[in-house]
This record gives C-alpha cells, sequence and structure tokens, in this order.
C-alpha cells in the first residue's frame, strides 16, 4: 500500500498507520479511502485481536477530506459518489466485530473525525495541537461521511449541532468532557493507554437521560431551536448548508444518501463553490508567510492605544514575548488590563492565562527594543512623532530585527526618511478589533528590502493572522475600497434613504455589519478623515458632516447616524429596501477593488478578493467582488 501502513504486534492488535505519500498532511483522498477499504478486506479474513488507527505524520491524524477532490465534482452523480464513498466504508468500520480504536494526536477534521467517530473507541492525546471539529459547513457542504449520525450518538443531538452547525473545534480536555472521547492522556502513556483502552470491553458511556429524549420525542424542538439560531446569523438564500444539516439529522438519521436531491442542490451551490474559493485563498494568504526561516521570538511594540495595545496582547496570546512602550506606566497600564479579559477569554485555564500575562512585559523605557526581532511603531499618526521615534529607535534594534508602522494614513515613504537604512520599513496594518480580524497587510514601499517584507509576512503568520501584501498606496487595499462603499451608503442618507434601511440593504447582500453601523463603529471624525484622504475629492456628505459638527461622532460618543446603548445600535423599523439599493452601494467598492488590481496594489484579482473577504467581511459566499462580478456576467 502506497499510504498505509499495517502493523501486526505480538498481542494480536494490528495497527494501521496513515501517513499520506508526498504530503505533510493527511487527507482523505480516494485512493487513502480505497486502501483503507483494502485494510478492512484483509482484517475481514484474519481478524485482529483489536485495530488501531493512528497517524504517522507529525502534523496530525487526519485533516478531513482530500479538498482538491473536490472541484472534480461537475455532475450529481460524482457528488453522490464522494458521499458513498465515506458514509459506506465507515459503516462498514462501525459494523467490524473486533474492537476498534481511533488515535488521535494533533488535528482531527472532517472526515478525519468521523472516520474516528466511526471506531469503537476514541482516545485523544492531550497537546495543544489536538482539535477536533466538522468544519465542513464552512465550506457550504455537511458531515456526510457519518459524523450527522454518529457525532449526536455520542455527544447529544445539541452539542453535536452546535459542532456541525459552527464548524467550532474543541480539544482534547474539552472532547473528553462532552463524550465526544472516550479518554484523554497525556502522549508519554498514549500507547498504553490505547492499547488497554481498545481490549477493555469498555461499554460506550450512555447519553444521559435528556440527550436521549432530545435525540428521540423531542427532535424536533432541538431541530427548530436549532434552525432559529442559525437563522440569527445566516439566511437560506446564501447559506443552505446549515439548513441541510439539522434537515438531514432530523429527517434522515443522517444519512444524506436517503435524500439525494439534498446532495445534489448542496453540493452543485454557487456557495459551496465560492466557499471553497475562500478556503484556497485563505491557504494561499498563509502561504506568504511560509516563505524563508524568520522565526519571532521577542515583539516590542511602541504606543499602548487602541491598537499597539491590542497587537501586543494578541503577540502574548501566541506565545511570543512582548515589551509594551509607552510614554508612560499610566498609559499602559489600560492596555494590559484589556490583555487580561483577551488572556481568561481565549485561554480559560487559568494557568495558560497566567503564562500569557506574564509574556506581555510593560516597557516604559524601551528596554525591549535591543532584543526585538519584530518592532511595531503604533503611536500617534503623526510624521514627525514617528520620526523622532525611528531616530531613537534604529541604531538600538538587531541588525535583522523589522520595523514595522502600523499608519493607516501616512506614506511610508515619507516615514522612513528619517532611518538610515530606509529599505527595512515596512507597514504591517492589523485591523480594529485587532483580536477580530483575521486579515492583516504587509505594506512594501517602492525599493523596500523584499527579505524585509518577506520576513514580516512570516511574522503574521506566526501569530495565526494571515498576510496580505500590498504596495504602498493611501488607504492600502481594505480601506482604500471601504471608503467609497462609505460614502455612497452616506449619500443614500442624504437622499433621504433612513440609515436602518441603508443597513438592512447590505445585510440582505450578506455584509456581515451595515455600512452606517460600521461608520458609526469606526467613529464619524475617523471616517471623515478617511474619506478626505480617499475619496478622490468628493464632498463629505452632508449627513456626515452636521453630526461631526455636533459632536455626534458614533459609538464611541454615544450617539452617532445611531443612539448607542451598551455597546449597540438603537435601530428603529426598517422601511422596505428600495430595488437595485445594494447593487448602487456596493458598485464603488467593486470599481476601487479592480482599479487597484490594474495599478497593481494586490498581485491579482484572487488576492484582492481575499483581502476584501478578510479584511471587510465582504460576504464569503459570494467568493469576493470581483469573483460575484465574473459569476454574473
Ligand atoms: P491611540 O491614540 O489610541 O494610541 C497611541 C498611543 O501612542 C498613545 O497611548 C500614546 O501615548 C502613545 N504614544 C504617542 N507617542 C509616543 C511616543 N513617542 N512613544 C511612546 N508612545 C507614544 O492610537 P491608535 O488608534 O492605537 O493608532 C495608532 C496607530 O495605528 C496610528 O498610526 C493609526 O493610524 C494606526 N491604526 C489605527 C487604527 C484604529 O482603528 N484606531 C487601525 C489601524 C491602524
Amino acid at each position: 500500500m502506497k499510504h498505509w501502513q499495517l502493523n501486526k504486534e505480538d498481542s494480536g492488535i494490528v495497527v494501521a498507520v496513515l501517513d499520506r505519500a508526498g504530503e505533510s498532511t493527511n487527507a482523505l483522498s480516494t485512493e487513502v479511502t480505497d486502501e483503507f477499504a483494502q485494510i478492512l478486506d484483509q482484517l475481514e479474513l484474519y481478524p485482529p485481536k483489536g485495530l488501531i488507527v493512528r497517524s504517522a505524520k507529525a502534523a496530525g491524524f487526519i485533516a478531513g477530506a482530500d479538498i482538491g477532490e473536490f472541484s472534480q465534482l461537475d455532475t450529481p452523480e460524482k457528488g453522490r459518489a464522494l458521499v458513498a464513498r465515506g458514509w459506506d466504508l465507515f459503516n462498514r468500520l462501525a459494523a467490524v466485530k473486533y474492537p476498534t480504536l481511533a488515535l488521535v494526536r494533533g488535528h482531527c477534521l472532517g472526515g478525519g473525525l468521523e472516520l474516528a467517530l466511526a471506531c469503537r473507541y476514541i482516545l485523544a492525546v492531550d497537546e495543544p495541537g489536538t482539535k477536533m471539529a466538522l468544519p465542513e459547513v464552512m465550506l457550504g457542504i455537511f458531515p456526510g461521511w457519518g459524523g450527522m449520525l454518529r457525532l449526536p450518538q455520542r455527544v447529544g443531538p445539541a452539542a453535536a449541532l452546535d459542532m456541525m452547525l459552527t464548524g467550532r473545534t474543541v480539544d482534547a480536555k474539552k472532547a473528553k468532557k462532552m463524550g465526544l472521547v472516550d479518554d484523554c492522556v497525556p502522549p508519554r502513556v498514549m500507547e498504553m493507554a490505547a492499547r488497554q483502552l481498545l481490549l477493555s470491553n469498555q461499554p460506550r458511556r450512555p447519553l444521559p437521560f435528556m440527550q436521549k429524549l432530545l435525540a428521540g420525542p423531542l427532535k424536533s424542538v432541538v431541530a427548530n431551536g436549532a434552525r432559529k439560531q442559525v437563522a440569527r446569523k445566516a439566511r437560506p438564500e446564501h447559506y443552505p448548508a446549515p439548513y441541510a444539516i439539522i434537515d438531514l439529522w432530523q429527517q434522515h438519521g443522517g444519512n444524506a444518501l436517503a435524500a439525494p436531491e439534498v446532495v445534489d442542490r448542496i453540493i452543485s451551490s454557487p456557495t459551496a463553490k465560492n466557499l471553497l474559493r475562500v478556503f484556497r485563498l485563505q491557504e494561499r494568504l498563509k502561504g506568504f508567510g511560509k516563505d524563508g526561516d524568520f522565526a519571532t521570538k521577542h515583539v516590542h511594540v511602541i504606543g499602548a492605544g487602541v491598537m499597539g495595545g491590542d497587537i501586543a496582547a494578541w503577540c502574548a496570546l501566541r506565545g511570543l514575548t512582548v515589551t509594551l512602550q509607552d510614554q508612560s506606566l499610566e498609559r499602559i497600564a489600560p492596555a494590559i488590563q484589556r490583555a487580561n479579559t483577551l488572556f481568561k477569554k481565549k485561554l480559560r485555564e487559568p494557568l495558560k492565562a497566567r503564562a500569557a500575562f506574564d509574556r506581555l512585559i510593560p516597557d516604559p523605557t524601551g528596554s525591549g527594543v535591543a532584543h526585538a526581532d519584530v518592532v511595531i511603531e503604533a503611536i500617534f499618526e503623526n510624521v514627525e512623532a514617528k520620526h523622532a521615534l525611528f531616530r531613537s529607535l534604529e541604531p538600538r534594534m538587531k541588525p535583522g530585527a523589522i520595523l514595522a508602522s502600523n499608519t493607516s494614513s501616512l506614506r511610508l515613504e515619507d516615514l522612513r526618511t528619517a532611518l538610515a537604512r530606509p529599505e527595512r520599513l515596512v507597514g504591517i496594518h492589523f485591523f480594529n478589533p485587532v483580536a477580530m480580524m483575521p486579515l492583516v497587510e504587509v505594506v512594501e514601499a517602492e525599493g523596500a528590502d523584499p527579505a524585509a517584507v518577506r520576513a514580516a509576512c512570516a511574522f503574521v503568520k506566526q501569530i495565526d493572522k494571515l498576510p496580505l501584501p500590498v504596495k504602498s498606496t493611501p488607504g492600502f487595499l481594505v480601506n482604500a475600497v471601504l471608503a467609497p462603499y462609505m460614502l455612497a451608503a452616506m449619500r443614500a442618507v442624504d437622499e433621504g434613504v433612513a440609515p436602518e434601511t441603508v443597513d438592512e440593504a447590505m445585510l440582505a447582500f450578506g455584509m456581515p455589519m451595515g455600512p452606517i453601523e460600521l461608520v458609526d463603529t469606526v467613529g464619524l471624525d475617523i471616517a471623515m478623515a478617511a474619506g478626505r484622504q480617499l475619496a478622490d475629492g468628493a464632498e463629505a456628505p452632508r449627513c456626515l458632516l452636521q453630526r461631526v459638527e455636533k459632536g455626534q461622532l458614533g459609538k464611541k460618543s454615544g450617539q452617532g447616524f445611531y443612539a448607542w446603548q451598551q455597546g449597540r445600535p438603537q435601530k428603529g423599523a426598517t422601511a422596505a429596501v428600495p430595488a437595485g439599493l445594494a447593487e448602487k452601494l456596493v458598485q464603488p467598492l467593486v470599481d476601487r477593488t479592480q482599479r487597484l488590481v490594474a495599478e497593481g496594489i494586490v498581485a491579482d484579482a484572487d488576492l484582492a478578493d481575499a483581502g476584501v473577504i478578510f479584511g471587510t467581511g465582504f460576504a464569503p459566499f459570494t467568493g469576493g467582488p470581483l469573483n460575484r462580478l465574473n459569476s454574473s456576467r
């Protein structure tokens, strides 16, 4: 066999080890599942005492089905055949007489988890990389290889639907707690524990009585509740897959083959095609961070304000040592407090949160500069202040360290004149709020050192953000495309359309937030300044001017286009959305995106789509503004 290895132990246990040829991670390609079927054939003839399925890859167990094969599903027959391949195989695995166990270490996703679920036992190895999920919904499809059948049986329908409808990952401890795995052990005892559990004859933990009710007589209650929850986040015309998952579980026991019309509809949907594209684009962005061997241990951030404070916290959360500088300790304190809240929320375990907290070091004198691999400037948006800072920083920095500015609106070409080695300055442009926004623009000024740009991308990838290389231009990509879109939205308000109606038009289009609420969120003063720089000399909208004059700056002042209470805009009822409004508002964004591609600010149309999706939340099911344009032609 090409991808699997079978080891027969003296005890009579057989270990099937997946080591997919030519790849660093395991995925369930047709070849891999065909070979696994051969293994089951062999074991049928000579039944072992027990079977352990595991991976030989350092990266993890199995990352899912082979995504490359999805794009070949050009007929309904091929789609159904793909579902049948895993469904039948894992049913066969679930039915064997001898005990089976999946030893899960590292990622165990999608089809990988469905394989594990078909084993009698699952043993998870407790280490940071161990993550289990059924993320199919994020690709616009459903877990059709038995996930919809077996996950509810193991963890109860509510928790199972939650995992399947959100794609959420769970770690080893959580998986044990919810009953997804039978046990969770540290790596040093996993071999022994796997063999003991396999031969233990231990019955599966029964579902609690309430969960049994929810899986039986109260099924429709769970399904209806789940439908309501999904409806709050995704409209069926945009994202049909989560609704299909609920239907398939409720009406067909998770067997998609019992509803071939659903399989055809979901697999051939433009949403599935576009979400697959978005997944690929995401991988492409990650790829920019894989160049070279730049590794960051220590980051020094200057400016502990809104951005600098949160950038520092994020880097500490991701395991880096961070020194955070500002003009005084008092100015650093609020950032440390916010960081503490972030660590507790994201890391949950007090020891881990404490360790992250210890990695974030207040540094009012800037002594961290000399040790840092990456120095990020995030002080006031003022050229003179930044020049003075750069002059004092440069002589103290390590020779190979990156010097980056988080500036939104100043030209790197102007900022770097204060440097002895101007070619080393790059832009690393984060978005607000840092913890939520996946994209970071890596800005290359004319004549910048390509090695510095590559290293900046590697740093961004290292902290689990998506680096998008862009050329230096006002607003880079994301703010430059947002500005004309927000302007168009405010022009509509000037023309008498209610802010609520404008927002509703774009929510119905598939945006995560309406443009007027977005203006309120970023601040009307900021929107005004951005407009001045990015709106090609267009006059500011009246509705914006009037509010700014009255000091109504949006969320931060409690009143903008909306009144804000407890961090939420108080919106009135929405009138019917005028026909064509959404198209009219989105057109300037599309035009600007095209222009930036033509000007070479981003390398190609695909990357522009990626940037606009991950930087603005632009309706992912469309595959991006330019993809949408091309598919509508
Ligand atoms: P902010 O005003 O919240 O924070 C700036 C901090 O820098 C203040 O705490 C200030 O005390 C400190 N500071 C000023 N001069 C300093 C010096 N010489 N040495 C040490 N500390 C100094 O500003 P914010 O919003 O965090 O912006 C910072 C940078 O990030 C700006 O360049 C801005 O354009 C950029 N940016 C801002 C975004 C936002 O949404 N606020 C988004 C993306 C980039």
